[in-house]
C-alpha cells in the first residue's frame, strides 16, 4: 500500500496518531482541502490495521519499533514531515525526524516538552519564574514525603494531560489521598512518578502558537475565565482575544519565548500554559503539539485556513508568516462531566444552540457508555462554540448555552441494583 509510484515521488506528510484522538478528523480535513497527501501511523495492531487498510500500525510502547517503522516507510515514500498530532508520539516524530534529516523538535526538546519534570528542570536553569518541584517514584511511601514538601501542592503525573491526576492537597492528609489516587490512575497509564510542585496561585491562560527559525508566532492567547482553584481543574471555558492588560500578554509572550528557549523548541505547534500573579507569569505547561479536543474548531488565519492547515502548511515547508488570526471574539467550552455513571440521554440541544453568539455544539460523549470524572477521567461530554461581538458576550453565551443541556447520567449504584 506504501509503495505506489504515486508515493514515492508525492511529497507526504505522515502524521502519527493515538487511535482514540479528538484530533483526527480536523488534520483529515486539513490535509483534504490542502490536497496534500497524508499517511496515518496509529497506535493500533497491525492486524486492525491492514484489516482497514488505511494506516500504519505502530506501537507507542515499543519507541526504537516505531521509529524504525517510520523510518522505513519513509524509504519507500517521498516522505517531507512528520508529525504528532498529541502528545503521545512527540518523541517517535523527533527521533525519526533526526533519522532522516527533516524538519523537527530535536529529541531532546520533544522529551521536554512531553516531560513534566523534565521541563521543570530545563526552566530552571534559565530566569523564569518555577515553582519548587520534586518528583518521586509512585511506589515511594508517602508518610515519607509528607515532611518534605511545603502546602498547598499540586501533585501530578509527568506524561498525562486534560488534568488528569492532577490534584491539589493543602495538607498532608490530603496529600496522602491524592497519592494514592494518582498511584491507581498509573496503574493502567503511562509513567512511574509522580511529581509534586507549590501551587501558584493566580488567573490562568492558554496560548497556541507557532515555532521556526523566524520565531514564535502566537496565534492565540486564550482566558480561562473560570476560577481553577482545585483539588481537580477541569478545563471548561476558553475565550479569546485575551481581556488581560497589554502588558500582561507582552509578558506572556515573552515568557513563552524564554521557556521555548530554554527547552529547546524549534518547530512547529506549541501549546502552552501560564499563571499570572503579582510576582509575574509563570509557565504550567509548554508542550509541543496544538491545544487539545476540539477546542481549535473556533481558530481560523487569513480568514480561511484552520490551525491545523497552518500546521501542515508549516510541516510541508511553506511560508506562514503571512497568515494572521482573525479578531473575532470566540471561545469554546468543553462540557464537564458532571458525575460519574453511564451517559444515558442528552437533552436541550437546540434550545442550546438557539442562544445568540452560539455557533454550534457537537456531543463527543457517546451514549450507553461510561463516563469517568476527573482526576481518572480523560474526555468531556463535548464542545460549545461561540463568537459575539466582545469576549465577556462570549463568555456568558457560552455559559447560558450550557445551562439549557441536560445530561442524563446513571448512576453506578443504579447500575448495581441491577445486576
Ligand atoms: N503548580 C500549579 N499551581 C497551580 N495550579 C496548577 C499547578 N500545576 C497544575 N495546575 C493546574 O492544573 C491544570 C493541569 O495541570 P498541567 O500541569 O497543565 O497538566 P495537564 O497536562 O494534565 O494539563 C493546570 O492547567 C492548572 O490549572
Ligand atoms: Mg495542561
Amino acid at each position: 500500500m506504501h509503495d505506489t509510484p504515486s508515493s514515492k515521488t508525492n511529497p507526504t506528510i505522515v502524521l502519527i496518531a493515538n487511535p482514540n484522538t479528538y484530533r483526527g478528523k480536523s488534520f483529515a480535513r486539513a490535509a483534504d482541502r490542502l490536497d496534500l497527501h497524508i499517511l496515518w501511523a496509529i497506535d493500533i495492531p497491525e492486524k486492525l490495521a491492514s484489516e482497514w487498510n488505511m494506516s500504519l500500525s505502530v506501537d507507542f510502547s515499543n519507541h526504537d519499533e516505531s521509529v524504525a517503522t517510520i523510518v522505513d516507510l519513509a524509504n519507500t515514500n517521498h516522505v517531507v514531515s512528520i508529525l504528532a498530532i498529541d502528545d503521545s508520539a512527540t518523541l517517535i516524530a523527533a527521533d525519526a525526524c533526526k533519522l532522516l534529516g527533516l524538519p523537527h523538535n530535536s529529541p531532546s526538546a520533544a522529551v521536554a516538552a512531553r516531560d513534566k519534570f523534565v521541563m521543570r528542570q530545563r526552566l530552571l536553569s534559565s530566569n523564569i519564574l518555577s515553582p519548587k518541584f520534586k518528583s518521586f517514584q509512585h511506589n515511594a511511601n508517602p508518610e515519607k514525603i509528607i515532611k518534605r514538601i511545603s502546602y498547598p501542592c499540586v501533585l501530578k503525573p509527568l506524561l498525562l494531560n486534560g488534568s488528569r491526576g492532577v490534584i491539589r492537597a493543602n495538607n498532608p492528609t490530603e496529600f496522602k489521598t491524592a497519592w494514592h489516587r494518582i498511584r491507581n490512575i498509573l496503574s493502567n497509564s503511562v509513567g512511574t512518578h509522580i511529581m509534586v510542585e507549590d501551587y501558584i496561585p493566580g488567573t490562568e491562560v492558554a496560548v497556541e502558537a507557532l515555532i521556526s527559525d523566524k520565531g514564535i508566532k502566537i496565534l492565540a492567547i486564550f482566558d480561562k475565565p473560570d476560577p481553577l482553584i482545585g483539588p481537580f481543574f477541569e478545563e471548561t471555558i476558553y475565550v479569546t482575544p485575551s481581556r488581560l492588560p497589554q502588558e500582561d500578554q507582552l509578558e506572556i509572550e515573552n515568557t513563552l519565548i524564554s521557556a521555548a528557549r530554554a527547552l529547546g523548541l524549534r518547530f512547529g505547534p506549541i501549546h502552552a500554559e501560564f499563571r499570572i500573579n503579582e510576582q509575574g507569569v509563570w509557565p504550567i505547561e509548554i508542550a509541543g503539539r496544538t491545544i487539545g479536543g476540539l477546542c481549535s474548531n473556533i481558530l481560523s488565519f487569513g480568514s480561511v485556513l484552520s490551525l491545523e492547515e497552518l500546521v501542515l502548511l508549516q510541516a510541508s515547508g511553506s511560508n506562514i508568516e503571512k497568515f494572521t488570526a482573525d479578531d473575532r471574539s470566540k471561545g469554546v467550552m468543553m462540557i464537564p462531566i458532571p458525575k460519574r455513571g453511564i451517559l444515558r440521554k442528552i437533552t436541550g440541544i437546540e434550545q442550546a444552540k438557539s442562544i445568540a453568539g452560539i455557533d454550534n455544539i457537537e456531543i463527543t460523549a457517546k451514549l450507553h457508555y461510561p463516563l469517568h470524572t476527573l482526576p481518572e477521567g480523560d474526555g468531556y461530554l463535548g464542545f460549545i462554540f461561540a463568537y459575539d461581538k466582545s469576549p465577556s458576550a462570549v463568555e456568558n453565551a457560552l455559559r447560558q448555552s450550557h445551562s439549557l443541556l441536560q445530561f442524563q447520567i446513571e448512576s453506578e449504584i443504579m447500575l448495581e441494583q441491577i445486576k
